[in-house]
């Protein structure tokens, strides 16, 4: 529970400059004054973040808008009728005096209104745009909960804003409107079929758009024990193959485990795609502490309401 006295508190925290970890939807954000060059060094450095990944601006409301954004075609003013307050990020062309910190350099920035109350009660009091990339250290899990900003960040944030976990669980739908035709760069809760019906034609993917999408870095979202996504049908034997060289082996499946084994932690993870999201980073990080040899996830479904997991699985597979 969030009182309005923490609220203002930690407002004022961000009006001198700190930093404030607070709760949205998707995942805990690590919030700086979005015009406060000092604040914004002080969250690059929390993170360990290179200062050329721009960072998403949080708005209370759909009206702050124009501040930081030079032009709002009417796919934007759609999008964002519909999908905000919500887990949906636009990059469009900045306005002026958009810090180069912010933006990475670049001449287009990343615009979001949270759907959360603590998020939204915070962007309200503070009254400015606020940055917020996930509250972790750089390539590490998103925070679901206040618990795992603490453990990243711990003394390195001014003030955390616990509102319990996270309901959707992974980051927001990232949508490019900068260029000729919109490109989605980062797949969440709200789907290609979602943005299409809005749109009336489906955005490009990244890789059909061919541009590289600066900061989108391969590996990431990972946790430290090398992690592996195996078919259904090869999970057994794949498993088995590795308890046989004395492995000990972390598995996030979707059925339970048919034989007990001692070198084996196995984890029933939800069968519906909402409820998945939702405990995804827990279940990862939860089996990352148990220091076994490998982490082994069963792949998921393909349908479109998987998207968004079925990336992150991949991101977090980059090292395994
Ligand atoms: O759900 C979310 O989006 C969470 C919550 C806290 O709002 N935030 C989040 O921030 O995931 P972060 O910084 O971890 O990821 C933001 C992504 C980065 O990959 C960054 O490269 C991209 O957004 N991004 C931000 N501004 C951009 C821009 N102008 N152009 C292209 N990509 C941009
Ligand atoms: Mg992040």
């Amino acid at each position: 529970m969030v009182f309005e006295t923490e609220i203002n508190e930690a407002a004022e925290v961000l009006r001198r400059g700190g930093l404030v970890a607070f709760p949205t939807e998707t995942v805990y954000g690590l919030g700086a004054d979005a015009s406060n060059l000092k604040a914004l060094a002080r969250m690059f450095a929390a993170k360990g973040r290179p200062t050329s990944h721009p960072v998403i601006v949080h708005l209370a409301d759909v009206m702050m808008l124009p501040e930081w954004a030079s032009e709002i075609s009417s796919a934007a003013v759609r999008l964002a009728e519909r999908f905000w307050p919500g887990p949906m990020t636009l990059i469009l062309p900045r306005a002026q005096g958009v810090l180069d910190a912010v933006t990475g350099g670049q001449d287009t920035v990343g615009l979001r209104v949270p759907n959360h109350p603590v998020a939204l009660g915070l962007l309200k009091a503070f009254g400015g745009g606020v940055a917020a990339p996930s509250a972790n250290r750089f390539g590490r899990l998103s925070p679901t909960s206040a618990e795992h900003v603490r453990m990243d960040l711990g003394i390195l944030v001014d003030m955390i804003l616990d509102g319990g976990a996270c309901t959707v669980g992974v980051e927001s739908t990232i949508l490019d409107l900068s260029r000729e035709h919109p490109v989605l760069l980062r797949p969440g809760a709200i789907t290609i079929e979602m943005l299409t019906e809005v749109l009336g034609e489906p955005p490009l993917t990244r890789e059909a758009s061919s541009t590289r999408a600066p900061g989108t870095l391969k590996i990431h979202y990972a946790p430290k024990t090398p992690l592996k996504v195996v078919n259904s049908e090869e999970l057994m034997s794949f498993v088995e193959s590795l308890l046989s060289t004395d492995k000990h082996v972390a598995v996030m499946a979707r059925r339970p485990l048919p034989v007990a084994n001692p070198n084996v932690h196995w984890l029933v993870a939800p069968s519906d795609a909402k409820n998945y999201a939702h405990d995804l980073y827990a279940n990862l990080r939860f089996l990352d502490s148990l220091g076994s040899d490998r982490i082994i996830v069963e792949a998921v479904s393909t349908d479109v309401d998987w998207h968004a997991i079925q990336d992150r699985l991949q991101r977090a597979e980059g090292n395994g």
